[in-house]
């Protein structure tokens, strides 16, 4: 067990890196998979002499040790860190990096989940925050406190109106104001765009999506570039102890090594549904990156490999017919979360979003967002026309 890249590895391409980086066969039985170390404690070979540093699982775990070491090289970033879930990575990176008394700049359209972080959990313990487009980099230059403001974090693409925000410009008007620049990387996964090639100081991820891609597992995770921020990440993952338990980290593992084939064909389906929807007289706005007239095509197309497989858009009659169309769809799965093989289908306003309700954050009732699988694309088709008819 490695927690660096082999050397073979270091190299490569993403798809070789996402099979073999942060773990070689086992020395001991040649296994090719790295196993489940389905253990809390390791036995010691005298007081303090540990065997590969490991002690206890909280700090440390073989399988979570590869997943770390793998999702650092996806990133290209120095270390990894795996969490119980999107939102545990996400906390411990607050208390890592903010104090009570300082600022952050948060995006206007985000995950709900990570709004009510920021409003209900880390406000009242003292971290204050101003939101701003992340696609309006004088906007989020306006936001930022220069001597207060901590973080800039933004998502891109957005969740759920697939905003765009440009990395190295945002990296910039970070770094300027003597802040760290995060980014949510969920929605591209690191096949699709890497933030800390761009500037990016912090890589999050709810693993739970494409990461994982197969709905089996709730995970997150943090890639950094920088050792001194990567200490401190590994003293709060450790002192918080929300980590990825062992069996979880197999399963994002396993998701991972698949990540680049899965993620073309998500991009191919989407590609096919935007189209679908982009004519279709019950859908009043589609919005997609991919698509020429969407205002952050140009920087979508710089910073990432393709558009991804998340398509949110209007219905045209409005809430009810959004409703109705959810209620009907068939292949599409009416259900909360995104980025596994299945397509789903959810109303961000009701579901999701239901916690930025009457918030600067809040979501049209009529949005309708569809993660779209990998299924046959005409019958994802055929089921969008029936829900829609
Ligand atoms: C963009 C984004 N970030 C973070 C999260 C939180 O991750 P988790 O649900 O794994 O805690 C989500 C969850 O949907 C998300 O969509």
């Amino acid at each position: 067990m490695s927690d660096q890249s082999p050397e073979h590895t270091a190299k490569s391409g993403f798809e070789t890196r996402a099979i073999h980086a942060g773990y070689e066969p086992d020395p001991t039985t040649g296994a090719v998979i790295p196993p489940i170390f389905a253990t809390s404690t390791y036995k010691q070979d005298g007081v303090g002499g540990t065997r590969g540093g490991y002690e206890y699982s909280r700090s440390a775990n073989p399988t979570r040790t590869a997943l770390e070491a793998n999702l650092a090289s996806l990133e290209e970033g120095e270390r990894g860190f795996a969490f119980a879930s999107g939102l545990a990575a996400e906390h411990t990176l607050l208390k890592a990096l903010c104090r009570p008394g300082d600022h952050v700049v948060i995006p206007d359209d985000a995950y709900g989940g990570t709004y009510r972080l920021f409003a209900h959990v880390e406000e009242p313990w003292g971290l204050r925050h101003t939101s701003a487009a992340v696609s309006d980099v004088d906007a989020v230059r306006a936001a930022v406190r220069p001597g207060e403001t901590t973080l800039v974090w933004v998502e891109t693409p957005t969740n759920p109106l697939l905003t765009i925000g440009d990395i190295e410009a945002l990296a910039g008007v970070a770094h300027d104001a003597g802040a760290l620049l995060v980014v949510d990387n969920t929605f591209a996964s690191p096949y699709l765009q890497q933030p800390l090639v761009l500037g990016a100081d912090v890589v999050v991820h709810s693993t739970t999506k494409y990461c994982g891609g197969h709905s089996d597992l709730v995970g997150g995770a943090l890639v950094v570039k920088d050792l001194d921020i990567a200490e401190r990440v590994a003293f709060h993952q450790n002192a918080i102890g929300a980590v990825a338990g062992a069996f979880d980290a197999w399963l994002t593992l396993r998701g991972l090594r698949t990540l680049a084939v899965r993620m073309e064909r998500h991009c191919d389906n989407a590609e096919k549904v935007v189209e679908f929807l982009g004519g279709h007289p019950a859908v009043s706005e589609v919005f997609y990156p991919g698509l020429e007239q969407h205002p952050g095509h140009a920087v979508a197309s710089r910073q990432m490999r393709r558009y991804g497989g998340i398509v949110s858009f209007r219905a045209a009659g409005g809430e009810r017919q959004a409703l109705d169309a959810c209620s009907r769809a068939r292949v599409f799965t009416l259900a909360e979360s995104l980025g596994g093989i299945e397509s789903l289908i959810e109303l961000p306003g009701r579901m999701t979003h239901a916690s930025v309700a009457g918030t600067e954050l809040e979501v049209p009732a009529d949005l309708i967002r569809l993660s779209v699988g990998i299924e046959t694309a005409e019958d994802l088709l055929a089921d969008l026309d029936q829900a829609l008819a």
